[in-house]
């Protein structure tokens, strides 16, 4: 079975249960709203991961649904205030929850999703250790969003906090600092909760955290990638948007900073401070990416991590979970979308 399936599958496992904790104690003029980001799809592989962990430590699939329902949860939760954060308007093909409700009723979406969160958790073996670990998980990302933010070379300038802030030299380890918040720790957390929720010792939990963390970090490494280089009807999102988001948090764009000579290395920052990047700066600043090698640098660190993440589970026992953990670290190495 090609992995896109399995990964459908296994997601169809958590769905009835996404929806389940998204609608209790909810009005019924609200379910629309609340359903929206979910019902716009997504790859479902962080419920996945855990689902997978889970049967690599010798656990069933069930008595993982709370905890992979929670973290699927926690992924969308992120992606909407994400999505506000960086301006996008599309994400999966379709209008993002704000641009579509506005940003008022995302807000508080997102919050009923916070909530809906805590309600699954309360469903796990462990309540007060699951709740724990997503609180501090989502703490990390919210640093990581921070940071993200920080890393941009202009805009916002109506928000004292950040122009204050704002950080003019980024490195590669801050870049990968900012990532395991941001993303790492969310996918480390949807693999030792599948770990968890089988009631596996603290050694198996570690090596499936050491997964996760990895497989984290080639993700978000990828999902830059893609941003620059992908395309729209293949990702659902905009190209070329972190460019446009004066990032410097995209390893893509840091990779070709690097390389570029003086001359060239100032142009291209100086389109990302421009307070509006239009079509052809946008398309300069490829131009100007694509003379690099960022492109296959950027491929191999990702790769690096996935490999990572395999040799971290390499003494676990042979089962259908660790083969599908194989697999998907294979998926995230190859990845368009
Ligand atoms: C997007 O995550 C956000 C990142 C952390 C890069 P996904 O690519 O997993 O999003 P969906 O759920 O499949 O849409
Ligand atoms: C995603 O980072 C991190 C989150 C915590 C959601 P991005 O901003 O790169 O994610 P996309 O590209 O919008 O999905
Ligand atoms: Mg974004
Ligand atoms: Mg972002
Ligand atoms: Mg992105």
């Amino acid at each position: 079975m090609e992995i896109i399936d399995k990964l459908a599958e296994l997601g169809s496992r958590v769905e009835p249960a996404l929806e389940k904790y998204l609608l209790k104690d909810t009005d019924a003029e609200f379910r629309e709203a609340v359903l929206y980001q979910i019902k716009t799809g997504g790859k479902r592989l962080r419920p996945a991961l855990t689902l997978a962990a889970s049967l690599a430590v010798g656990g069933d699939v069930d008595s993982a649904i709370p905890a992979a329902a929670a973290v699927e949860l926690a992924h969308n939760y992120s992606l909407i205030f994400d999505d506000i954060i960086d301006h996008s308007e599309l994400r999966r093909g379709k209008p993002t929850l704000w641009k579509k409700y506005g940003i008022t009723t995302a807000i508080l979406v997102a919050v009923h999703y916070r909530e809906s969160i805590a309600q699954a958790l309360n469903d796990t073996r462990d309540p007060a250790a699951f709740h724990e670990v997503m609180a501090r998980t989502l703490k990390s990302l919210v640093e990581g969003e921070r940071l993200d933010v920080l890393f941009e070379q202009a805009g916002r300038m109506d928000e004292p906090y950040v122009k204050e802030k704002r950080r003019s030299d980024v490195k590669l380890s801050d870049y990968m600092d900012m990532v395991y918040k941001k993303t790492g720790a969310l996918i480390e957390t949807a693999c030792v909760f599948g770990a968890m929720s089988a009631g596996a010792d603290s050694r198996a939990i570690s090596m499936l955290g050491g997964y996760g963390r990895n497989l984290g970090l080639a993700f978000q490494i990828g999902d830059d990638i893609i941003d620059v280089f992908g395309h729209e009807e293949v990702t659902g999102k905009r190209v070329g948007k972190d460019v446009e988001e004066h990032k410097l948090g995209n390893v893509v764009v840091l990779l070709a900073l690097e390389e570029l000579e003086q001359d060239e290395r100032s142009e291209f920052l100086s389109i990302l401070r421009k307070s509006s990047i239009g079509t052809s700066e946008l398309k300069r600043a490829i131009e100007l990416i694509t003379c690099t090698k960022a492109r296959e640098q950027a491929e191999m660190l990702r790769n690096r991590y996935a490999y990572e993440a395999v040799k971290s589970i390499e003494e676990l026992p042979g089962t259908e979970g660790k083969a599908l953990l194989k697999a998907l670290a294979e998926f995230i190495a190859t990845r368009e979308f």
